[in-house]
Parts: structure tokens; sequence; C-alpha cells
């Protein structure tokens, strides 16, 4: 008993894995001592700031900066022609498409970057950007992805005649690609001989991940040691050294890519933007520094916009409720540029993971990318590659096909949950999911919100609305989702040809102390929490004395960047198995000291034990000094190790989760009562973090579903370009959260780790949504589209004729 409790003391002083540990980055962050961007001054820095269209569609005429370059102070003001000779005024998009850097010829959307101005300081720069006279011809105007496919006008002209794109066939001088998977016949004759059949067109609108801190860089070129240096807001700096390197022409030696502290990310920081080449270009003409740092209408009008995916579902069944195939079909608004931010193999992400956490035998899904006049991108907004919109399809048309059968949603998803034993399963689309105990999640989640009682409540209230004694509905807002998280592997997963692995290298010092440098960037994540707790657990050291460092290309190892919910499937990974080949060096040295054979050493915790002889024993703080000291024969000095991990599979994290929502039907007010979230992460690292995570997401969800878009007039122009139209909740109007867990662990990650950063994001959306429609369920209500703002809520009640 007493080895037991001492055990258990030295295991918790290692803070490792399971322990709610502090986030160790909070103490510069409460401090304002976190080290942004922005922060970065040097001596004879420039200033950079766009010029851009206040039109979606025109050709530009001419530009005259001559009364720009008049103003004192004003250094260059570059257009698409300075940068034609480098072949810089186009780059390539991670979508195998191209975008203009500065417009040549034409703009394609409303905020487009049209000059650069570079000035000594941001005033004089915006004071310039004023001074540049543009003359535009104005060109009609395509918003809506389904008009653009039947009209005459061409938005890319310089692909105007290309009946082949990166994707394979285009159909129409604005449609990009045709993208399919599953069995397109066998799920139309699934659907043609089914009892029961729900259609559904579902929309998910278009969004913008909104970073608190906006995109910049700071390019400074050295040009006596020919070292280019790139300060950035990158959720991938190596990729950018590569990009910036082929660009450029630099060697990638010579180019270091520094990610300092970020703001969030949120899927807005993995692209390239036209600022990031200006900038370096800027730098490598004038051979000074050069800062870009966007505002707030740049980063909502023209930076990476989210989701836009019009999704027709058809979903079949049995009367009994048996799901028997899914199809879908999705009409994608890609904006003017492909710009989408996903493995190169996968032009709509992993968005075939819409059969999501139901044993559907056979499926379908087709998707069409099409240009429209709206800003590119097309970025993961915290979550894995077009999966919340997978989601959120299948959640939807799960509850519209309940409402067809006249069932209770939470009964036909357990009865169509695949099962436990199932595992690992093989959908119809073409995933192995990894694990997972679907119905136990559920059965907790329905159990913990008294399910049954909720709704007898509702359905009480239903009868008090009709009575008149209550303007106020209730809805129960159900989901139970599954993630994909952790791209690679290498083998099918890339971006822009390279390999998504992850990197760790470790180097422990002789007092026992360690650095770990990882190829992956936290935004607020807590990396330097977390992944020092992985290694603790791995090689017996204390959290506290390991040090994570990301972000430096000069320092970290390769690695493919933080998005997706990838650094703990991935760079985790390699974070273990580098703690494992330190614990097998260590081993050995061990053996050595104690002088005796390898196989005769066990692990304990945080030292190397003589089988038998438990008071013969070294720590590994003994060990790291002696691999300084001791000349040990056949063994190098020294005690590193790095590791490239290229994961087998994707993880497969899940989570049931119900909303509570009160809706008044006078005034489309809603309140949400009660949510609870259940998630499933395999192996939690630390779960105060982890809680974190989720109350982000969640709100983040609470966001998207209930107000947050980018919308547009018929003109294009973007009507929600502030944070007064786009809607950012303050702690104010961000309800309580309950969380909980289960905890079944992935079977190939080393340590059974799943990601999380994404999950609340993916099943917080369709909750918030199937709240909303549950609460006008009885009156007919089958489907209306995000985001449920209050008129949106109260046109529900007009058209349901429920206004008095
Ligand atoms: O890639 P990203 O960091 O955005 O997402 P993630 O891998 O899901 O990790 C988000 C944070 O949650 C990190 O600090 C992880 O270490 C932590 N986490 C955890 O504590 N346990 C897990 N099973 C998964 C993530």
């Amino acid at each position: 008993m007493k080895d037991l409790d001492e055990r258990e003391e030295r295991r918790s002083a290692l803070k490792g894995l399971g322990c709610s540990r502090k986030r160790v980055e909070d103490v510069r962050f409460t401090q304002g001592k976190g080290h942004y961007v922005d922060d970065i001054s040097m001596p004879g820095m420039l200033h950079g700031d766009f010029v851009r269209s206040p039109y979606a569609h025109a050709r530009v005429v001419s530009i005259d900066a001559s009364k720009a370059l008049a103003l004192p102070g004003v250094v260059a003001v570059l257009t698409a022609k300075d940068l034609e000779p480098l072949s810089l005024h186009w780059m390539p998009t991670l979508a195998g498409d191209k975008q203009m850097v500065l417009a040549d010829g034409k703009v394609l959307f409303q905020g487009q970057e049209v000059a650069f101005v570079v000035a000594k300081d941001r005033y004089i720069a915006a004071d310039a950007v004023e001074l540049v006279e543009v003359e535009y011809e104005e060109l009609p105007v395509l918003v809506d992805p389904f008009e653009a496919l039947q009209s005459d006008v061409v938005l890319r002209e310089d692909i105007k005649d290309a009946k082949e794109g990166a994707h394979g066939p285009r159909k129409h001088h604005n449609h990009i690609f045709t993208w399919e998977e599953g069995n397109a016949e066998a799920t139309e004759q699934a659907i043609g001989a089914a009892e029961v059949v729900a259609e559904e067109m579902i929309y998910y609108h278009r969004t913008h991940p909104c970073p608190l801190e906006p995109c910049g860089t700071v390019a400074s070129m050295d040009k006596v040691n020919g070292k280019l240096t790139i300060w950035g807001t990158f959720q991938a700096p190596h990729v950018v050294r590569t990009v910036a390197s082929l660009l450029s022409g630099i060697e990638e030696h010579n180019i270091r890519v520094v990610s300092p502290d970020i703001g969030g990310g949120f899927g807005n920081k993995v692209g390239v933007y036209p600022g990031y080449v200006c900038a370096i270009v800027a730098s490598i003409v004038t051979g000074v520094p050069v800062k870009w740092i966007e505002d707030r209408m740049e980063n909502l009008m023209a930076t990476a916009f989210a989701r836009d995916y019009w999704m027709k579902g058809r979903i079949a069944a049995t009367k009994e409720g048996k799901i028997t195939a899914l199809d879908v079909h999705v009409t994608a608004d890609h904006g003017a540029f492909d710009a989408c931010a996903d493995p190169t193999k996968f032009p709509a992400g992993f968005f075939h993971i819409v059969t999501g956490s139901y044993d559907i035998p056979v499926a379908h899904v087709a998707v069409d990318g099409v240009y429209t006049n709206k800003a590119p991108g097309g970025v993961a907004y915290r979550c894995s590659f077009r999966v919340t919109e997978a989601a959120y399809c299948i959640e939807r048309m799960i509850e519209v096909l309940a409402i067809e059968l006249g069932m209770d949603a939470a009964e036909l998803r357990r009865i169509n949950f695949i099962k436990k034993e199932q595992f690992p399963y093989q959908s119809a689309l073409g995933w192995e999911y990894d694990s997972g105990d679907y119905h136990t999640a559920w059965d907790k989640a329905l159990k913990a919100v008294d399910y049954e009682g909720l709704r007898k409540e509702q359905a009480e209230r239903v009868e008090a609305f009709k009575r008149g004694e209550t303007r106020k509905l209730l809805g129960i807002g159900l989901t139970h989702f599954t993630e994909i998280v952790g791209a690679g592997p290498v083998k099918n997963c890339d971006i822009l040809g390279m390999g998504m692995f992850d990197s760790c290298e470790i180097r422990i010092h002789p007092t026992g102390s360690a650095i770990a440098r990882l190829g992956t960037i936290s935004q607020g994540q807590g990396h330097a929490t977390t992944f020092a707790q992985i290694l603790a657990s791995e090689i017996g050291l204390s959290a506290d004395s390991i040090t994570i460092e990301e972000g430096d290309t000069d320092t970290a190892p390769y690695g493919l960047g933080t998005y997706g919910s990838r650094s703990t499937p991935v760079a985790g990974a390699a974070t273990a198995m580098a703690g494992r080949k330190i614990r097998a060096k260590a081993q050995m040295i061990a053996a050595y000291l104690l002088e005796v054979h390898d196989d005769d050493l066990e692990w304990d915790v945080d030292r190397f034990v003589v089988k038998g002889a438990p008071e013969r024993f070294k720590t590994m703080k003994d060990i790291a000094y002696a691999a300084y000291n001791q000349a040990i024969p056949g063994l190098e000095p020294g005690l590193e190790a790095v590791s490239y991990y290229d994961p087998p599979n994707m993880t497969y994290p899940f989570g049931a989760y119900i909303c509570v929502m009160e809706v008044d039907v006078d005034t489309g007010e809603w309140e949400v009562r009660q949510f609870y979230a259940l998630d499933d992460c395999g192996t939690r690292i630390n779960p105060m973090v982890i809680e974190g995570q989720v109350h982000g997401g969640v709100t983040e969800a609470l966001a998207i579903a209930m107000g947050q878009e980018i919308a547009y007039d018929e003109m294009g122009n973007c009507k929600t370009g502030t944070l007064m139209d786009f809607y950012l909740p303050t702690a104010w109007e961000t309800p309580n959260y309950t969380t909980d867990f289960t905890e079944t662990p992935s079977p190939h990650h080393p340590i059974g780790a799943k990601g999380v950063g994404e999950s609340p994001n993916v099943g917080g959306v369709p909750a918030f949504s199937n709240a909303v429609h549950d609460a006008f369920r009885a009156f007919g209500l089958r489907q209306s589209h995000m985001p449920h703002d209050h008129w949106r809520i109260w046109k529900i009640a007009q058209s349901l004729g429920l206004h008095q």
C-alpha cells in the first residue's frame, strides 16, 4: 500500500497525462507579455497597405499612383505590372488554382487587392491608399452559385476555355470541379426501393473564422547575408517557408519563417495571402523590413471565408426507421478563386464523412465547385476540412427523416448508430472509423438532461401555447456527431505535395530538464502545456521541467502545422514516439549504471528499476546526467531523439450534444436554457484544456448557428464587414455549458488520443440549429436556413401563422 501511494505521488508530481495542469502560456498572456507580429518593430521598417476594389466585378481601366507617390513618406506603389516580371502577379492556391496577388486587368470580388502602397509609417500608407486613382468599368455580378452555372458572364477569363481544372473536367466557364465518392447506382436503387425517403436542401451559409488578431507579416531581407526572415500569423510556418522558397527562388535554408504568438487562427491563417507576397517582394526590393497588418474589415471581407455549401440531401429508410441509403449533392460556392484549404486530393475536404455516426449501407456524394464574385477561401473554420458541413447535413437530415417517419429523433439515431462491436468500421464513403461507443455516449447524454422529462415539458408547452398561456416554445436540439481529425496519412494527404506527417525533436539536458520542438504551432490551444504532459508520462520528467517550442523553422523540425485538430493526433503521436526513443536509450544507460542486462530492468513512472530488486534503480534525472558525463561503451553521449510521425489512419472523435432553447414566437428572441456537451476524444491529456476547447468551440458554434454570417447584396457588396454587423458573441451573450465525457481510446495512436479542438464546432452548430427547428416541429417546420437570428426566427413563426 505504501509502495502504491509512493508511486502515485511520483506520478502526480510529473503532471503528466490526465492532469488538469494550469496553462503555462497564460502567465504571459494574462500579463500582456504575449509577443505578436504587430509587436515587431525594426529599424527602418516600412509599412504596407492595400488599395482594394469597391466593386465585386469590374475591369481595371487604369491605375494612377502619381498623387500617392508624391506624398512625403511614400516609398512605392506596387501594381500587378510591377509583379509581372517576377511572375508574382498571380500565385498558386492550396486547391490547385491560381489567385491574383494584385488585380490583373479586372477585379473579381469586393475588397480584392488592387495596389500595395509602401510607406514610412502606417498612417502615411493609409493616406496614400486614398490618393491612388483607379478607374473601373463595372461588369455584371454573380453572387448566386446556381445562377453562375447558367450565366453567360465569364468570371475567370484567364481559364475561360480550360476544359480541365486541377480536379478534373469543368462543365461550364464558372464551374471549378465535380468531385464524387460512393456508389451512385446502388444508392439510387436503394432510394428508389425505399419505404420512406426524406429530401431537403440544407444550406450552411458563408461565415468567417474572424480571429481576434487579424492576419499580418513582417518580411526582412538581409541583403548582406542573403537571408530572408518572415514573421507572420502562420498556422503552418514550414509550408510557408517552402512556398516562399519556390516562389522567390531563395534557397530554403536562407529563409527563416517564424510564427510568434498567434491570437487565434481557426483556419483563417492557413493560406497564403497577397499581403504576405507583397510584403516579401517589397522587402526584397528595398532591402529593409516591411510590415503588413490587415485591419478588421480587410480580414472579414478579403481573407478566407468558410462554408457556403448548398447541400441537397436524400435519405432513405424503412418504415421502422432503419436508414438504407444517403445521397448528397453539394453546390459549393468557392468565390473568385479556388483557394480552399484542403489536402490536395480532397477538393471537398473530408465532406464524405457525411454518413456521420450511422451505419448506412450505401451512400453517394457529389460536390460541384463554382466561381462567384465573392472573396476566395473555403477554410476549415474550426473544423477538419468540411466536416462541420457534413455533420450539419446529416444531423439535419436525421431530423427531417424523423419528421417524415413521425418518430422521436433520439430513437431514430439510436437504432442507426454504428455499434461498438462494428469498429474498426468501414463507411460506405470509404473511411475506416478507428473506434467508438456511440450508444454509451448517447444514453449518458439523454439521461444527463432528463430527455423524457424535457419532451414531456415540451408537449405541455405546446398545449399552453395553443391555449394562449405562453408565447415561448421549447426546442430540444439533438446531435450525435463523428469527427475525422489528424490528417495524414502521408499516402493520401498532402498539401502542395508535402505529405501530412508531423514531428517532434527532444533534447534532454544533463540536469534532467528538457526542450522539445514540434512542427505544429499553437494559436491558443495550449500546446506548451499539454505536449509537455505527454512527454512527462513518457520519459518520467516533470512537465514543469520541459519547455515546448514551436513556430521557428530555423529550430523546429519540419511539420505541416496546426489546423484540423491535427496537432494531438499527429504531432502528439510524434512526441510520444520521440519520448519512447529517449526511454529506450535511457534503459541502456541505466543497465550500464546498474550493471545488469537491459531486459532485467522495468520502467516505473520516472525510473528504471531492477526487476525483483526495487531498491536498485536509476531515475531519469540520474540517467540524463550519466548520458553526458559517463563514457558508456557502445553508446554515443547525449540524450536526444527525433520522430517524424506518419499516422496510419485519422482519428474519429465523437460526441453527443443537447441544446435546450426557449424561443419567443413574437420577437424571434432565443435563450439557451441548457447546453450539454459530451465529448469523446480518446485518452484525455488535460481535462481542463479540453473543457476550455469545448467552451470556445461551442461559443463559435453558437455564433455561426444563431447570427454570424458573411452576407452579400446582389451587387456583391459585403454587408457584414465590421463587428457591428458580423456577430461575435461576448461573454454577456454566451450561455453556460455543461461538459462531460466518455473515453474510447484510438487503437492506433501511441497514447490513444484523438483531437478535440474542433469537435465543439462540428457538434455545436447542428445542436443549436436543431433546437430552433425542434421548437417549431409541432407546428409543421421542416427546414429553415441558418443563421437563426431574431429576424429569421420571427419569419419562421410568421410563415407558420403563429403570430396573433
Ligand atoms: O490541432 P489543435 O491543437 O487545434 O487541436 P487538438 O489536437 O484537438 O488540441 C487542442 C488542445 O487540446 C491541445 O492543447 C491538446 O493537447 C488538448 N487535447 C487534450 O488535452 N486531449 C486530447 N485527447 C486532445 C487534445
